[in-house]
């Protein structure tokens, strides 16, 4: 199966995407994301890391860089992702990405790397530790999805802008030189794109509040997950409508729906006359029955780490066999001497 990824047949479109390492990855992230990525492989040809280089941007503590990296490529495989179908690996495993940053930096205008508005973002929110590798960021995620010449880059919506740079990058190179990466496409899922807090609806669901009761983890137990949704705000009203007015309710509705593969319609329709503890409970038994396979799958994975480094070592050992013929590409068509 490895050869079949690799030697990627003609008419199957690439597909990469990757995540990082920091926090607790929460329902938003698994609705939004990862849900869509195992079932990709019957028509893409897909690539998944762990963006580990990417979450010592900001600062991070030793243990839980080495635990969150463990924990979230064993999750990528319990929420669906098949190794045999899929390379899935560890983007600090293969030595290209780092290469092929270095490379493209020089192919990457200070002005527009600066207005990247992720790096304004986190430049304010850590003015003391406004490093070069945050600004550097988008340069090494242009790097990840160039290597492996990937057509489409399934992202969330503030990623998009990154792809954009991505996109300009690839651009330049291939006008400066001749065509050498695939110009990919950024694409953000419709449904459960955007999941909300629980306790504050107007924020994103943060995979890094830990302490946070407006955020579920994929690995909170069944009582956590209920108490987290029976504790969500709502409002005075009784009615389980969506209304720009009712973003808890709405939010609630969104969940829902994401969970069950239904329209927040056929989900308002479902909870027609229905009150609010009620309609809560629902919703938090519906998130319970989803992630209880992906727990039991997940905790199974962890419980032998040999098979965990097998799996990594053999996923980038094939993400580096295709990595290294795009860099290969690139060493020469700058002037570099290759023996
Ligand atoms: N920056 C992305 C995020 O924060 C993660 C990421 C790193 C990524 N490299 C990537 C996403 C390449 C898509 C493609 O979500």
């Amino acid at each position: 199966m490895e050869t079949m990824t690799e030697n990627k047949s003609e008419n199957k479109k690439r597909v990469f995407s990757a995540i990082k390492p920091t926090g607790n990855p929460t329902l938003g992230n698994y609705l939004g994301a990862m849900q869509y990525w195992g079932g990709m492989s019957d028509e893409y040809d897909c690539i998944f890391s762990v963006a580990d280089l990417h979450a010592i941007t900001v600062a991070i503590e030793p243990k839980d860089l080495r635990e969150n990296s463990k924990r979230l490529f064993a999750l990528l495989i319990a929420v669906g992702i098949d190794p045999e179908k899929n390379v899935v690996f560890m983007q600090s495993h293969v030595r290209a990405h780092c290469e092929l940053c270095w490379l493209l930096n020089n192919y990457t205008m200070f002005g527009e790397a600066r207005r990247m508005t992720q790096f304004k973002e986190k430049s304010e929110k850590a003015p003391e530790n406004i490093n070069v590798g945050l600004f550097d960021y988008p340069v090494l995620m242009a790097a990840d999805i160039l290597l492996y010449q990937t057509d489409i880059v399934p992202v969330g919506d503030d990623q998009l802008q990154h792809v954009e740079l991505c996109r300009n990058i690839a651009e330049r190179f291939n006008n400066r030189y001749s065509p050498t990466f695939k110009m990919p496409e950024g694409k953000v899922p419709k449904a459960g794109a955007r999941i909300y807090s629980l306790t504050d609806p107007t924020a994103k669901m943060g995979k890094s509040d830990s302490g946070d009761a407006g955020a579920v983890f994929i690995l909170d137990t069944p009582e956590t997950i209920m108490r987290k949704f029976k504790r969500a705000v709502t409002d005075s009203d009784a009615a389980v409508k969506a209304s720009p007015d009712k973003l808890g309710i709405t939010n609630l509705l969104n969940i829902y729906a994401a969970l069950c593969g239904i329209t927040v319609a056929a989900a308002e329709a479902e909870f027609d006359g229905c009150d609010y503890a009620t309609f809560k409970t629902r919703v938090g038994e519906a998130a319970v029955e989803r992630l209880r396979p992906v727990r039991e799958k997940y905790d199974a994975l962890r419980r032998d780490d040999g098979r965990l480094s097998e799996l990594m070592r053999a996923g980038a050992d094939t993400a580096a066999r295709i990595a290294a013929r795009t860099l290969e590409k690139v060493y020469k068509k700058i002037g570099f001497v290759r023996t």
